[in-house]
Parts: C-alpha cells; structure tokens; sequence
C-alpha cells in the first residue's frame, strides 16, 4: 500500500518543505525513525557496545583513503612498489591517506575483535539473533580476504612472499589444489596476474560484499533489537513495555546513543591518530619493515610473517604437524570408545559412532599434514558460524553465569593471543608445542561447548535490566 501523501504546512521552513517533498518520494523519515529515533535499544549498554559503531567509521575511513589511494596507485607489478613511493613522498597529503589507510586496516581488526568478543560475553549470537552472528562471521572472512589481497597491493618482499606462502596452501586441498591454486594466482608463481586479480578484487567484489553484509547485519539486528550485558530481552513479550507499546528498559537511539557515540568516537580517533602521526609502522606490527624492500622473487626472506590480525590462524596452521596429526587420532579414538561404553544409546548409534571415529582416523592417516593444517585454520573461522548453536548454557549473559566460565574464557584469550604472538615468530620447538596446546583449547572451546556451557550452578537471571542511573 502506498504511503500517505503529506502535504507541508503553509508556515512551513524551506527544510521542511523540501522534506516533505522528499518524503512523499523516498521514505527518508520513515528510516530516519525506524532505525534512529524511534529505535529502542536497552538502557544499560556498557562501553562494549561502542565497537559496532566504531567498526561503521573504520569502515567509512578505509573507503574513503581507499578511493583516493586509487587515483595514484598502479597495479602493475613493474610499478606498483614506485606507485606507493610516489604516494607517500610526492602527491599531496598522500602519506597521510596511506597511513590512514594501513592503519585503519589494524584498526579494523582491533575494533571487530572486540565487538565479536563482546558477542560471547553477553551471549549475543543466541536466539534471536543467529542471523546477526552468522552475517557478522561472513564480513569477518569478507575482512580477512579483503586485507589479505590489499596486503599485496604494495609490491614489497612481504606482500610477494606472503602471497606465496599463502596462496600455496590452497595446492595442498587434495586433488583439485593446484589447479586452485593456478587459478587464485593466474600464473604458476605470484605475478602481475595475480597483482591485476588481487587489485580487482580488493577495489570492487569484496567491498562491495562487505557493505551489503554490513547492511543485512543491521537491518537483521534492528528487526530483532540488541541484546545488552545482562541478556535480557527489552522488546519480548513479556517485557514490560509503555502505553505506546514502546519497551520500559529501552531508550531511543537517536538521540541517546547517537550522542554518547561520540565520545567513543573520540576516545577512538585519539588512539587511532596517536599510532598514525607518531608510530605508523607500530615497531613492524602495522607495516612489516621487510615490505619497504621492493618484491624481489629471487630473494626469499628469511623469515615470513602474515601481519598480526592473521597470527592466530597462522599459527594454528603451523601447529598442525604430522605429531599433532596422532595425537588427534588418539583423542578421537578414545572419545568414540568412551561413548561406546557409556553412552546411554541404542547399539546402532553408538556403533555409528565408533564408525565415524574410524574413518576419521583413517582420513586423519590419509591426508598430509599440511592439508590438515589448511583445514584447521579454516575451521577455526568456520566453527564461529554454529556458535549459536553449540553454547546451551541457561544464561546467555556472562554475568549470570558460574565464574568458572568467565575464568575459562579468559584462558581463551590468553591463548588466543599468545598464538597470535607465535605466529609473529619463528618456528621453535616450544613454540610449536605451546601452539598446538592453544590449538587444541581453541577448538576444545568450541566443539565441547555444548557440554560445558551446561554446568556449574548458575545465578538468577533477572527479569528486567540492571540499570543505575548515572
Ligand atoms: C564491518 C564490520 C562490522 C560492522 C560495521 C558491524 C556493525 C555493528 C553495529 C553498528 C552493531 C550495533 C551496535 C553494537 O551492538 O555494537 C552491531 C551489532 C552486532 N554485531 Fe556487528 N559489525 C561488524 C562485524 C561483526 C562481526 C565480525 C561479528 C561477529 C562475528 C558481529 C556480531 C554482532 C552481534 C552479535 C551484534 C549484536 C550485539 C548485541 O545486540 O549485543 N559484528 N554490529
């Protein structure tokens, strides 16, 4: 049904007018207030809540230097290296915009860890919001893809070689790896094929892919509302709600958090330009020092690091050794003889079980390491999808939950990080040992999820949200 004609009053402002004009034509009103000003979001949101937004402005920050870094940068794999020098020395402002640019990269990871990581505290992803989740696991791939081909835009010895190693491991897929890896490359090594491809789709496919899923993120959010840290819902129905039907424990979001955004935003930008006037590089962690030597495919650096925001996976991807390889095996194989003697099931389930286990092993056996270890590293991404449904815990809200939990998902992040920091470093003995521990806990986490998230005495949840005014 069309919407209702408005007619402006004839005392009206110019602005008005014009807006009525507008809103005859395009609901600009209309989406201004479903998705700010009539929009309600829980009043006790905590500074957790601020990375959504900051994630927005990271994203509006990478586009914009982005377009302006294309007007000066060649992706031809004789100049492109030239093409960055010029930027950063010669053109206007163009070691601003770089900086801005490589450093927004960082930027988005630090901000959309974070906002993931607040997910698993409040238990956001849970019912209803799966849909939300699962968008926000699809952008963070569309974010790994899009940094990991804007990396090699520069033509520096990392950029070349890192492209390399990872491109490399897609020949490890079995039977179809390289011709994959042909494919991704457009040559039989890393060339000016690949820099055209790679340019290609770090400018248009991947961004474009990025905004749509953002906007499907949001719009899947705000037909479900927020959650908050106590993971209760404002807009069920049993909360309490005013006689315009507006939920008691929420506030417009224009302007209420519209403007308490801002000082997150500040409190950002302080940060973000502190590392991008005075420590662009961040000590190599930003820029690796490597990548201002031109790509040189005779000269393989002796050391080859992704940048920091991929250490974690990388590291799990070294940590899988043919070692590791067996002692997977033996944990299948016990699991599956334990549920065999205690499983409460009928023979042919738990007999199905023990046959799964034996043809995982023999698959286990059958693959090389390496193979295994690209699969380890995707999984890790992909298991973050059935989040939602592996955490069966009464509470979704950290606070509600046993401290245990909390405790457990502290190891979580240390591990986390310290795989991150061994990805950085060169293989060592113990350094393999202590990833592949972290390894181990990493996908332990998530696939006994469904058991542990259960146990542990768990506090009243209230009804309404904690809120203290302040
Ligand atoms: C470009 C990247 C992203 C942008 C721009 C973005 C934007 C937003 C915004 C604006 C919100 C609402 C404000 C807030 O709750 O903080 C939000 C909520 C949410 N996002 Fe994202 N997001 C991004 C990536 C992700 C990723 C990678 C995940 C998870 C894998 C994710 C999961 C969620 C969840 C679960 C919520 C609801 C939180 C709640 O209601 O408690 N987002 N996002």
């Amino acid at each position: 049904m069309a919407a209702e004609y408005k007619i402006a009053p004839a005392d009206a402002s110019a602005g008005e007018k014009l807006l009525t004009w507008v809103d005859n034509r395009f609901p600009a009103s209309k989406l201004f207030k479903e998705h700010m000003s009539e929009y309600y979001a829980p009043k006790n949101f905590n500074f957790w809540y601020i990375f959504g937004s900051l994630a927005l402005l990271v994203l509006v920050i990478q586009i914009v230097t982005g377009i302006f870094l294309v007007m000066h940068y060649k992706p031809d794999a004789a100049i492109a290296f030239a093409s960055v020098e010029y930027i950063m020395r010669d053109v206007p402002w163009g070691w601003l915009i770089r900086y801005m640019h490589s450093t927004g990269a960082s930027a988005f990871f630090v901000v959309v860890y974070l906002h993931m990581f607040r997910g698993l505290l409040y238990g956001s992803y849970r019912n209803p919001r799966e849909l939300v989740w699962i968008f926000g696991c699809a952008i963070f791939l569309c974010l790994m893809a899009e940094a990991f081909m804007g990396y090699l835009l520069p033509w520096g010895q990392m950029s070349y070689w890192g492209a390399q190693v990872i491109v490399n491991l897609f020949a490890a897929v079995p039977f179809v790896g390289p011709d994959l890896a042909l494919l991704i490359r457009g040559d039989f090594v890393v060339g000016d094929a690949t820099l055209n491809r790679f340019f290609s789709f770090h400018v248009i496919a991947v961004p474009l892919v990025l905004l749509g899923l953002v906007v499907a993120h949001i719009i899947a959010l705000h037909e479900v509302g927020s959650n908050n840290p106590d993971g209760v819902e404002i807009k069920g129905p049993k909360a309490p709600k005013d006689a315009a039907g507006h939920p008691l424990d929420g506030v417009p979001f224009h302007p209420y958090y519209s403007v308490h955004d801002i000082l997150g935003v500040c409190l950002f930008l302080i940060v973000f330009c502190s590392v991008l006037f005075f420590a662009p590089e961040l000590g190599g962690y930003f820029l690796e020092y490597n990548n201002f030597i031109p790509a040189d495919s005779m000269k393989t650096p002796p050391h080859i690091a992704p940048v920091w925001y991929f250490t974690p996976f990388y590291s799990m991807l070294r940590a899988t050794t043919d070692d590791l390889v067996k002692v997977l095996c033996v944990i299948i194989g016990l699991a599956a003889v334990a549920s065999f003697l205690k499983l409460k099931a009928s023979t042919m389930v738990r007999g199905a079980i023990l046959g799964g286990a034996v043809v995982a092993i023999a698959l286990l056996l059958t693959f090389d390491a390496k193979f295994w270890g690209v699969v380890v590293m995707g999984g890790a991404v992909v298991i973050l999808f059935f989040l939602p449904w592996l955490d069966r815990s009464p509470a979704k809200s950290i606070r509600y939950r046993p401290s245990w939990h909390m405790s457990l998902y502290l190891v979580f992040v240390v591990f986390f990080l310290v795989l991150g920091y061994l990805g950085i470093q060169p293989p060592s003995f113990w350094g393999t040992l202590v990833a592949q521990v972290g390894t181990l806990f990493y996908f332990g986490f998530f696939l006994l999820m469904p058991w542990w998230s259960q146990l542990g005495t768990f506090k009243q949840v209230p009804d309404r949200v904690t809120f203290h005014p302040h």
